[in-house]
């Protein structure tokens, strides 16, 4: 049985960063090592490993692919808030929702909302864009159709945004009057996002690596925020194309404010930092 720390060789961490770069479009770089070994040692400890090349071995042979998941679980990090990096949600209130309102007075356009929120986490990410749509469209949204779709990769975030339960602290960055209308004390210090919130967002668990992604329509806007700062320059260039692919005409996609897309990329043109549209 293994007890105490278990040592990490480079060559154990060779193979790890492989298989969760090829998988996952991960980049780990030597600077991860340590990170590794802290947040894999739980799961040796729980699985008897005595040593990180044995887990690799049970990784890779585990058919099912769950010992993957669990492992993409331990090494992402998904720290994400409420109303996080304000200003895409300020340029959607002032700038891309009185365009839509507009354009949908244009006789036979539809009016539908399709917003992408890819690497969502736990939830507040999507959330946040749910209660200020709602918010907007308190007064007139008679004939509008929303539809926020949430994708995250690992299992454990997507379990906690599908429950949509969240503590005081978490609801700090929320505004009180937002916190009033689309929360609900559910006791021990908890508020669960009000039902009429949740009916905006759908929650699915999807791989940004994969070539092809199994939508039918295209999106006004994906948020692909704090996501691909952990992906090296082939994968993001991949990505952006598929980004491309799955945006109307003119849509907009919003990343983290730390991100940045080269000015002379193909697909999008810069609008204000962090925020690109489709060329
Ligand atoms: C730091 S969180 C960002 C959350 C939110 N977008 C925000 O900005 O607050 C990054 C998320 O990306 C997800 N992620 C990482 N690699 C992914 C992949 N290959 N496919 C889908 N999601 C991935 C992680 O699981 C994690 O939840």
């Amino acid at each position: 049985m293994a007890i105490g720390q278990q040592q990490l060789s480079m060559e154990e961490f060779n193979l790890i960063r492989k298989l969760v770069y090829d998988r996952f479009g991960i980049h780990l770089n030597e600077q991860k090592k340590s990170l590794v070994v802290e947040r894999l040692q739980k799961t040796l400890r729980t699985g008897q490993f005595d040593s990180f090349r044995a887990y690799y071995d049970y990784v890779v042979s585990d058919r099912s692919g769950r010992a993957l998941l669990e492992l993409v679980d331990r090494i992402s990090t998904n720290h994400t808030h409420f109303f996080r990096e304000k200003d895409h949600f300020v340029f959607m209130q002032t700038t891309w929702l009185p365009a839509m309102k507009k354009a949908a007075q244009t006789a036979g356009k539809k009016k539908d909302i399709r917003i992408w929120s890819a690497g969502c986490s736990s939830g507040e990410e999507p959330y946040t864009i749910a209660m200020l749509l709602a918010d907007q469209f308190e007064l007139d949204g008679a004939g509008w159709d929303i539809g926020i779709l949430a994708t995250d990769i690992s299992t454990s975030v997507l379990e906690k945004a599908q429950a949509g339960m969240y503590s005081d602290t978490q609801l700090e960055q929320v505004p009180d009057v937002y916190k009033r209308k689309y929360f609900r004390p559910a006791g021990n210090g908890l508020f669960s996002v009000a039902p009429a919130i949740k009916d905006l967002v759908m929650f699915r668990r999807l791989n940004l690596m994969n070539a092809e992604y199994p939508f039918k329509g295209q999106f006004q806007i994906i948020f692909c925020r704090n996501v691909m700062i952990y992906f090296d320059e082939p994968v993001r260039e991949g990505l952006l194309a598929r980004y491309h692919r799955y945006l109307e005409p003119n849509g907009y996609l919003f990343i983290g404010h730390s991100e940045s897309i080269g000015r002379d990329n193909k697909y999008f043109r810069f609008i204000r930092p962090a925020i690109y549209q489709k060329i």
